[in-house]
């Protein structure tokens, strides 16, 4: 991987240099671009309060307007200045899973700038626990507004090298500390609803949200949400994450998908197309830690076609087959 020497710097994981944190908290407070790790995927950050900084983002990744991006805080008090009429539930779980990957959606206070929140009256809120994030919330001071630091439609970068690849001198600064823990993006949780939604499952499993609400309800297909106009989710775009190759969808009892992978692997071999398969029904951490690089891999490589298996849809697996389904241009997210 070609790391351009000028705007990548390593850091320690568990320990991150001060020097490094406190040049991207400077980036960062005179309106500039930082690209950090989190504990799901690496963000690209600005100040949250300054539109002129949220507005680089889009043009770093190409992003369109209409998509809002999640605000990242290192406090309860922090996220509760950045929003109004706080839901009763909004506490119990910040003080269950904050800091980690949950991702509240809550009314917007008015110091929340349009571009942070592509013109809603809501805003997405989220403490992250990776050491560099928190380390760099602490040095700058301010909310930071990060999206995933890919090309917009592209897989979410889990290291460095995937930012340095799709976003290169786009960003003034990109803290490397490695790989991602986690490997798939936060749980969006829509608490303006009741009861309240998952928009997007992700490092927190709804059985977990379950565990404390009650009752959590999954967003609908992304053809339900297109047909809402997008209001209700407006990232389940139908084509995201997606690798340049196509993609082809297992799923079902394991005897039978074995028989049909099997069958298709030599349909293919026989039609003398390079293919890649994703099968990993055994341990779902281990497939959502992995995807998005692999199919970055797989596109490098060249292959005509992915084969996925999907997970079954437990824990981070639901997650896990949301990615590989709007990958595959397909959006519902059993
Ligand atoms: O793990 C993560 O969430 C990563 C790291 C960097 O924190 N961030 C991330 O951001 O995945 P992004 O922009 O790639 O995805 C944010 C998702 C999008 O689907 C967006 O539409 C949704 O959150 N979102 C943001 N603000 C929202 C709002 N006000 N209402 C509903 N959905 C919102
Ligand atoms: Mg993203």
């Amino acid at each position: 991987m070609q790391h351009s020497p000028n705007n990548v710097v390593n850091v320690d994981a568990q320990a991150p240099q001060s020097e490094a944190i406190d040049r991207a908290a400077v980036i960062l407070r005179s309106g500039g671009l930082v690209a950090f790790p989190t504990e799901t995927v690496y963000g690209l950050g600005a100040h949250a309060l300054d539109p002129a900084a949220v507005r680089k983002i889009f043009a770093a990744k190409d992003r369109p307007g209409w998509d809002p991006l999640i605000v990242h805080v290192n406090s309860v008090a922090m996220a509760l200045s950045l929003a109004e009429a706080i839901p009763a539930l909004f506490d119990q779980l910040a003080t269950t899973f904050w800091p980690g990957p949950l991702t509240l959606v809550v009314n917007k206070a008015g110091c929340v700038p349009d571009e942070v929140t592509a013109g809603r009256a809501t805003v997405a809120l989220r403490m992250p626990r990776h050491p560099v994030a928190t380390a760099l919330l602490a040095a700058a001071q301010l909310p930071i507004a990060a999206p995933s630091a890919n090309r917009f439609g592209r897989p979410s970068p889990t290291c460095a090298g995937h930012v340095c690849e799709d976003l290169g001198d786009r960003v003034d600064l990109i803290l490397d500390a490695g790989p991602t823990p986690l490997g798939v993006e936060s749980t969006v949780l829509d608490l303006t609803q009741s009861p309240p939604a998952i928009l997007r499952p992700g490092g927190v499993s709804h059985e977990a949200l379950t565990a404390v609400l009650g009752h959590v309800s999954i967003a609908g297909s992304v053809a339900d949400a297109v047909a809402a106009q997008g209001l209700a989710a407006p990232g389940m775009t139908l084509k995201h994450y997606a690798p340049r190759t196509a993609i082809e969808l297992f799923d079902g009892a394991p005897e039978d998908v074995a028989r049909q992978l099997q069958a298709r692997c030599e349909q293919l071999r026989q039609s003398g197309r390079k293919f890649g398969v994703l099968n990993n029904q055994i341990d779902s951490d281990h497939f959502a830690r992995t995807l998005f690089a692999q199919l970055r891999e797989f596109d490098a490589a060249g292959v005509a076609v992915i084969l996925c298996v999907l997970p079954p849809p437990a824990g981070i697996g639901l997650a896990v087959r949301d990615r590989l389904k709007r990958a595959a241009g397909r959006g519902d997210q059993s």
